[in-house]
């Protein structure tokens, strides 16, 4: 019978997975393949985890579905009040979705009330900066609002326009020769100052930024102080931070919110996919206490819902996943064994003539591939070198899942690959990663 599921390639089903445990996923075929990537950074306890499966049955036994704007319950207000006290009440509301992209959605429309509440002429502000070789979600809103250039080329022309991008902050290959990171920090906090005295400063809502980059310049950390300059730029124009933490947040980089390691808190914080390990699909948009003022003093509400936000099941799934988190400190094994990951990705792979740069934080490295290592050239996109690894990954021989990602260098060339295994992940785990990873790599490459 001719497959009615529309496929990423439409005519290539993808690997059907008929148990998955830990860290393996066993595939029809017959292959255990570990997986190093979480499927996309989001199984962070591993799969077929029995606590969090209880948890789902017992919300289902006393609530599946509640409609939001009726009625809570006690899991909703359970992980609304985990996440604001996770920030020491920096951040004082909480609104569950059920992605990442829902959560961008509502980040942006929130800015835009937080100004419509304000007196005249903050209702002017209806732009955002953004960056290029980013990633927001792939709604018509948060795609706008992203950088990735090939996600974007078809929608482009609809495409919101209030949207401009300005560089990230990519050392690699953005440094200058001889550049401190002080004054690289300083160039780039001077590019956004220029981009909002160039489309006017009372216009603009909110700069959108992800903590540490995802999958479109893969696990770049940010360079020390420039979170702060970018927010003193915010500041001294009125306007709004938005942190996008849906892949690097909830614990991934090491801390439970990777803004903790920048020194700086937003006025708004997305988060999603370690939310609920992939249990279940949430999502949750945090709001820092000069938004929530301004809506309590103004309308009182946010204008905005969906049919499924707070969704119970999804919440107490949240709130067991966390738990879990919290009890077996698993935060310090994040930072354990991602420093263990760096050193050892960077012991085995730092002399390969393809492996251009070897970064990240907590347990979420990637690995850039160049076609001349000397000038840092990427291979041409037509080449698929990400795809390649990924899909070579997944052989028999190898039995290995990494996320893929291209674009990085310019927005359609220069390849990627991300490791973002679970938080219990174990020191033999880790070398059973590089090991694997190094051998498709030179299966890739041929062993060099
Ligand atoms: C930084 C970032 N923001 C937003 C999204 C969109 O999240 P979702 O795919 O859950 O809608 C992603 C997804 O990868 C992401 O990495």
């Amino acid at each position: 019978m001719a497959p009615s599921l529309l496929y990423p390639k439409i005519s290539t089903p993808t690997p059907s997975i008929i148990h998955s445990e830990g860290n393996y996923l066993t595939t029809s075929d017959g292959r255990r393949i570990f997986d190093a990537s979480g499927g996309a950074a989001v199984a962070c306890l591993g799969h077929n985890d029995p606590r969090v499966k209880e948890a789902i049955l017992a919300q289902l036994d006393q609530t599946a579905y509640v409609y939001s704007p009726f009625f809570t319950v006690p899991a909703a207000e359970e992980i609304a009040s985990f996440l604001t006290e996770s920030t020491d009440g920096k951040m004082e509301r909480v609104f569950v979705v059920s992605s990442g992209t829902e959560a961008i959605e509502a980040a942006l429309k929130m800015a835009r009330q937080y100004f419509t509440e304000l007196r005249e002429p903050q209702w002017q502000r209806t732009r955002f900066i953004a960056r290029k070789q980013s990633y927001h979600g792939n709604t018509l809103g948060s795609l706008g609002t992203g950088g990735h250039k090939v996600r974007r080329a078809i929608y482009e022309p609809i495409l919101a326009q209030n949207v401009s991008h300005i560089s990230p902050c990519y050392p690699y290959r953005d440094m200058k020769e001889g550049e401190s990171e002080d004054d690289y920090v300083a160039r780039l906090a001077d590019e956004l100052e220029a981009e909002f005295l160039r489309v006017g400063p009372d216009t603009v809502c909110a700069f959108v930024a992800e903590t540490m980059s995802g999958t479109t310049l893969g696990c770049v950390p940010a360079v020390p102080g420039y979170f702060k300059a970018m927010k003193e730029v915010c500041d001294r124009h009125g306007a709004l931070l938005i942190l996008d933490e849906v892949m690097s947040g909830m614990g991934r980089t090491g801390t439970l919110h990777a803004w903790e390691q920048e020194g700086v808190v937003p006025d708004l914080q997305t988060v999603a996919k370690g939310l609920g390990a992939g249990y279940a699909p949430i999502g949750a948009l945090l709001v820092g206490s000069r938004v929530v003022d301004a809506l309590s003093n103004g309308t009182g509400g946010f204008i905005h819902s969906q049919t499924y936000q707070g969704h119970p099941v999804a919440c107490a799934t949240a709130v067991a996943v966390q738990k879990i988190i919290r009890e077996e400190i698993l935060l310090e094994n994040v930072r354990v064994q991602g420093q263990y990951l760096g050193e050892l990705l960077t012991e085995r792979l730092a002399g390969h003539p393809h492996v251009g740069d070897i970064r990240g934080r907590g347990l979420f490295w990637a690995l850039e591939f160049v076609k001349d290592k000397a000038i840092k050239r990427p291979f041409p996109a037509e080449e698929g070198i990400a795809q390649k690894v990924h899909r070579t990954g997944l052989e028999k021989e190898h039995c290995i899942s990494v996320i893929p990602g291209a674009g990085v260098a310019d927005g359609v060339n220069g390849d990627i690959v991300q490791i973002a295994p679970a938080y219990n992940i174990s020191r033999e785990e880790i070398e059973l990663i590089v090991t694997r990873v190094e051998g498709v790599i030179n299966d890739v490459f041929g062993a060099q």
